[in-house]
Protein backbone atom coordinates (compact mmCIF):
# COMPACT_ATOMS: atom_id res chain seq x y z
CA UNK A 1 0.00 0.00 0.00
CA UNK A 2 1.02 3.22 -0.76
CA UNK A 3 -0.14 6.63 1.14
CA UNK A 4 0.67 9.99 -0.92
CA UNK A 5 -0.69 12.86 -1.60
CA UNK A 6 -3.63 13.66 -3.41
CA UNK A 7 -3.10 14.30 -7.50
CA UNK A 8 -6.14 15.87 -10.12
CA UNK A 9 -5.63 12.64 -11.87
CA UNK A 10 -7.41 10.73 -8.70
CA UNK A 11 -10.86 12.11 -9.37
CA UNK A 12 -12.56 8.93 -11.47
CA UNK A 13 -11.68 6.45 -8.73
CA UNK A 14 -12.24 8.67 -5.34
CA UNK A 15 -15.76 10.08 -7.30
CA UNK A 16 -16.37 6.12 -7.45
CA UNK A 17 -15.14 5.44 -4.42
CA UNK A 18 -17.96 7.94 -2.99
CA UNK A 19 -21.10 6.70 -5.77
CA UNK A 20 -20.34 3.56 -4.08
CA UNK A 21 -22.04 4.79 -0.66
CA UNK A 22 -25.01 5.33 -1.94
CA UNK A 23 -25.62 1.88 -3.23
CA UNK A 24 -24.77 0.58 -0.28
CA UNK A 25 -27.12 3.15 1.56
CA UNK A 26 -30.02 1.87 -0.80
CA UNK A 27 -28.69 -1.82 -0.54
CA UNK A 28 -29.81 -1.28 3.14
CA UNK A 29 -25.82 -1.02 5.10
CA UNK A 30 -25.54 1.47 7.80
CA UNK A 31 -23.33 4.05 6.12
CA UNK A 32 -21.35 6.01 9.04
CA UNK A 33 -21.04 9.28 6.87
CA UNK A 34 -24.09 12.13 5.84
CA UNK A 35 -25.03 11.95 2.69
CA UNK A 36 -27.74 13.48 0.48
CA UNK A 37 -31.05 12.48 -0.18
CA UNK A 38 -29.80 11.78 -4.13
CA UNK A 39 -26.40 11.24 -5.11
CA UNK A 40 -24.85 14.15 -6.44
CA UNK A 41 -24.63 14.59 -10.37
CA UNK A 42 -21.34 13.94 -11.91
CA UNK A 43 -21.02 17.94 -12.14
CA UNK A 44 -21.48 18.55 -8.85
CA UNK A 45 -18.41 15.95 -8.01
CA UNK A 46 -16.13 17.79 -10.22
CA UNK A 47 -17.15 21.20 -8.69
CA UNK A 48 -16.37 19.57 -5.28
CA UNK A 49 -13.10 17.91 -6.25
CA UNK A 50 -11.95 21.10 -7.81
CA UNK A 51 -12.90 23.09 -4.89
CA UNK A 52 -11.16 20.74 -2.80
CA UNK A 53 -7.70 20.34 -4.62
CA UNK A 54 -7.52 24.20 -4.89
CA UNK A 55 -7.37 24.46 -1.47
CA UNK A 56 -4.73 21.62 -1.50
CA UNK A 57 -2.73 23.57 -3.48
CA UNK A 58 -2.97 26.49 -1.98
CA UNK A 59 -1.32 25.05 1.20
CA UNK A 60 -4.66 25.49 3.40
CA UNK A 61 -5.75 21.43 3.21
CA UNK A 62 -4.13 18.41 3.30
CA UNK A 63 -5.86 15.62 1.34
CA UNK A 64 -3.92 11.72 1.46
CA UNK A 65 -5.17 9.21 -0.62
CA UNK A 66 -4.17 5.36 -0.42
CA UNK A 67 -3.29 3.52 -3.64
CA UNK A 68 -3.06 -0.36 -3.81
CA UNK A 69 -2.02 -2.27 -6.94
CA UNK A 70 -1.92 1.51 -8.59
CA UNK A 71 -5.84 2.02 -7.74
CA UNK A 72 -6.98 4.74 -5.17
CA UNK A 73 -8.97 3.05 -2.50
CA UNK A 74 -9.51 5.75 0.12
CA UNK A 75 -8.84 8.90 0.98
CA UNK A 76 -8.32 11.11 4.24
CA UNK A 77 -9.23 15.11 4.04
CA UNK A 78 -8.12 17.47 6.75
CA UNK A 79 -9.78 21.22 5.89
CA UNK A 80 -8.95 24.24 7.81
CA UNK A 81 -11.59 25.59 9.53
CA UNK A 82 -11.08 29.04 9.05
CA UNK A 83 -9.80 30.52 5.68
CA UNK A 84 -9.94 34.22 5.75
CA UNK A 85 -6.73 36.27 6.75
CA UNK A 86 -6.38 36.16 9.99
CA UNK A 87 -9.69 33.96 11.01
CA UNK A 88 -9.56 32.64 14.52
CA UNK A 89 -10.47 29.51 13.76
CA UNK A 90 -7.64 28.76 11.10
CA UNK A 91 -5.61 26.75 13.36
CA UNK A 92 -8.37 24.23 13.37
CA UNK A 93 -8.55 21.13 10.75
CA UNK A 94 -12.02 18.87 10.00
CA UNK A 95 -11.19 15.69 9.44
CA UNK A 96 -12.79 13.16 6.54
CA UNK A 97 -12.03 9.81 5.50
CA UNK A 98 -13.13 6.89 3.62
CA UNK A 99 -12.15 4.16 2.59
CA UNK A 100 -13.64 1.89 -0.13
CA UNK A 101 -15.70 -1.04 1.20
CA UNK A 102 -13.50 -3.98 -0.54
CA UNK A 103 -10.57 -2.19 1.40
CA UNK A 104 -12.33 -1.44 5.12
CA UNK A 105 -10.59 -3.65 8.14
CA UNK A 106 -7.08 -3.90 6.49
CA UNK A 107 -5.38 -1.05 7.94
CA UNK A 108 -6.01 1.16 4.76
CA UNK A 109 -7.65 3.81 7.60
CA UNK A 110 -5.47 3.74 9.77
CA UNK A 111 -2.32 4.16 7.32
CA UNK A 112 -4.33 7.29 6.29
CA UNK A 113 -4.81 8.76 9.82
CA UNK A 114 -0.82 8.35 10.09
CA UNK A 115 -0.26 10.00 6.77
CA UNK A 116 -2.63 12.93 7.73
CA UNK A 117 -1.73 13.87 11.23
CA UNK A 118 1.32 13.50 10.45
CA UNK A 119 1.21 16.26 8.10
CA UNK A 120 -1.06 18.34 10.01
CA UNK A 121 1.32 18.55 12.92
CA UNK A 122 2.97 21.93 12.98
CA UNK A 123 0.19 23.34 10.52
CA UNK A 124 -2.99 22.97 12.39
CA UNK A 125 -3.06 22.92 16.21
CA UNK A 126 -6.31 20.55 16.49
CA UNK A 127 -8.41 18.35 14.52
CA UNK A 128 -11.62 18.06 14.95
CA UNK A 129 -14.54 15.27 13.54
CA UNK A 130 -17.87 14.20 13.69
CA UNK A 131 -18.61 10.30 14.20
CA UNK A 132 -22.19 8.95 14.17
CA UNK A 133 -22.40 7.01 17.97
CA UNK A 134 -23.23 3.91 16.18
CA UNK A 135 -20.42 3.88 14.30
CA UNK A 136 -17.93 2.26 16.89
CA UNK A 137 -15.37 1.02 14.67
CA UNK A 138 -14.84 4.33 13.38
CA UNK A 139 -14.82 5.38 17.17
CA UNK A 140 -12.39 3.15 18.42
CA UNK A 141 -10.14 3.74 15.26
CA UNK A 142 -9.92 7.55 16.02
CA UNK A 143 -9.03 7.07 20.14
CA UNK A 144 -6.48 4.74 18.99
CA UNK A 145 -4.96 8.03 17.63
CA UNK A 146 -5.08 10.01 20.21
CA UNK A 147 -8.58 11.15 19.67
CA UNK A 148 -11.07 12.40 22.69
CA UNK A 149 -14.65 12.46 22.67
CA UNK A 150 -15.55 16.13 23.35
CA UNK A 151 -19.26 16.77 23.09
CA UNK A 152 -22.41 14.49 22.01
CA UNK A 153 -24.96 15.95 19.61
CA UNK A 154 -28.93 13.97 20.03
CA UNK A 155 -30.45 14.17 16.42
CA UNK A 156 -27.11 15.50 14.86
CA UNK A 157 -27.65 13.81 11.91
CA UNK A 158 -31.79 13.17 9.99
CA UNK A 159 -31.65 10.42 7.60
CA UNK A 160 -34.46 9.94 6.29
CA UNK A 161 -37.55 10.08 9.13
CA UNK A 162 -34.87 8.81 11.26
CA UNK A 163 -32.30 10.54 13.70
CA UNK A 164 -28.85 9.62 14.53
CA UNK A 165 -27.01 10.91 17.26
CA UNK A 166 -23.13 12.12 17.03
CA UNK A 167 -20.34 12.54 18.75
CA UNK A 168 -17.66 15.42 18.55
CA UNK A 169 -13.82 14.49 18.80
CA UNK A 170 -10.93 16.18 18.88
CA UNK A 171 -7.14 15.74 18.99
CA UNK A 172 -4.73 18.45 19.71
CA UNK A 173 -1.49 18.44 18.36
CA UNK A 174 0.79 19.94 21.05
CA UNK A 175 4.16 20.49 18.91
CA UNK A 176 6.39 17.55 20.18
CA UNK A 177 8.52 18.80 22.71
CA UNK A 178 12.24 19.10 22.01
CA UNK A 179 14.68 16.21 23.57
CA UNK A 180 15.88 17.55 26.95
CA UNK A 181 19.69 18.23 26.43
CA UNK A 182 22.93 18.48 29.23
CA UNK A 183 24.27 21.35 27.81
C1 LIG B 1 -14.06 4.06 9.21
C2 LIG B 1 -13.06 3.67 8.10
C3 LIG B 1 -12.50 4.91 7.45
C4 LIG B 1 -11.92 2.87 8.76
O1 LIG B 1 -11.01 2.48 7.76
P1 LIG B 1 -10.46 0.98 7.72
O2 LIG B 1 -9.52 0.86 6.59
O3 LIG B 1 -11.61 0.06 7.75
O4 LIG B 1 -9.69 0.98 9.12
P2 LIG B 1 -8.48 0.05 9.57
O5 LIG B 1 -8.54 -1.25 8.83
O6 LIG B 1 -7.21 0.79 9.52
O7 LIG B 1 -8.81 -0.11 11.08
C5 LIG B 1 -9.75 -0.99 11.38
C6 LIG B 1 -10.35 -0.53 12.64
O8 LIG B 1 -11.50 0.20 12.32
C7 LIG B 1 -12.65 -0.56 12.66
N1 LIG B 1 -13.61 -0.46 11.55
C8 LIG B 1 -14.38 0.60 11.35
N2 LIG B 1 -15.22 0.40 10.35
C9 LIG B 1 -14.93 -0.84 9.85
C10 LIG B 1 -15.44 -1.63 8.78
N3 LIG B 1 -16.48 -1.22 8.04
N4 LIG B 1 -14.88 -2.81 8.52
C11 LIG B 1 -13.88 -3.24 9.28
N5 LIG B 1 -13.34 -2.53 10.29
C12 LIG B 1 -13.88 -1.35 10.59
C13 LIG B 1 -12.19 -1.94 12.98
O9 LIG B 1 -12.98 -2.44 14.02
C14 LIG B 1 -10.75 -1.75 13.39
O10 LIG B 1 -10.65 -1.46 14.75
P3 LIG B 1 -9.65 -2.35 15.61
O11 LIG B 1 -8.28 -2.11 15.03
O12 LIG B 1 -9.80 -1.80 16.97
O13 LIG B 1 -10.12 -3.74 15.43
C15 LIG B 1 -13.73 2.76 7.02
O14 LIG B 1 -14.20 1.59 7.63
C16 LIG B 1 -14.83 3.45 6.23
O15 LIG B 1 -14.57 4.10 5.23
N6 LIG B 1 -16.10 3.31 6.67
C17 LIG B 1 -17.22 3.91 5.97
C18 LIG B 1 -17.21 5.43 6.06
C19 LIG B 1 -17.07 5.94 7.47
O16 LIG B 1 -17.71 5.42 8.38
N7 LIG B 1 -16.23 6.96 7.64
C20 LIG B 1 -15.99 7.56 8.93
C21 LIG B 1 -16.89 8.72 9.11
S1 LIG B 1 -16.61 9.54 10.65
Amino acid sequence: MLVRNVAWSDFPELREIYYLLYEERDQGFPIGITLFADRPSLVDEIDWFAGGYRHVLAGEDLWSVAEIDGHVVGACTIQRLGRGPGSEHGHVGVLGILVHREHRGKGVGSALLDHALAAARGRFDLVRLSVFSVNTGARRLYERFGFVVSGHVPRGVKRGSEYLDEEEMVLLLDPVPAPLTNA
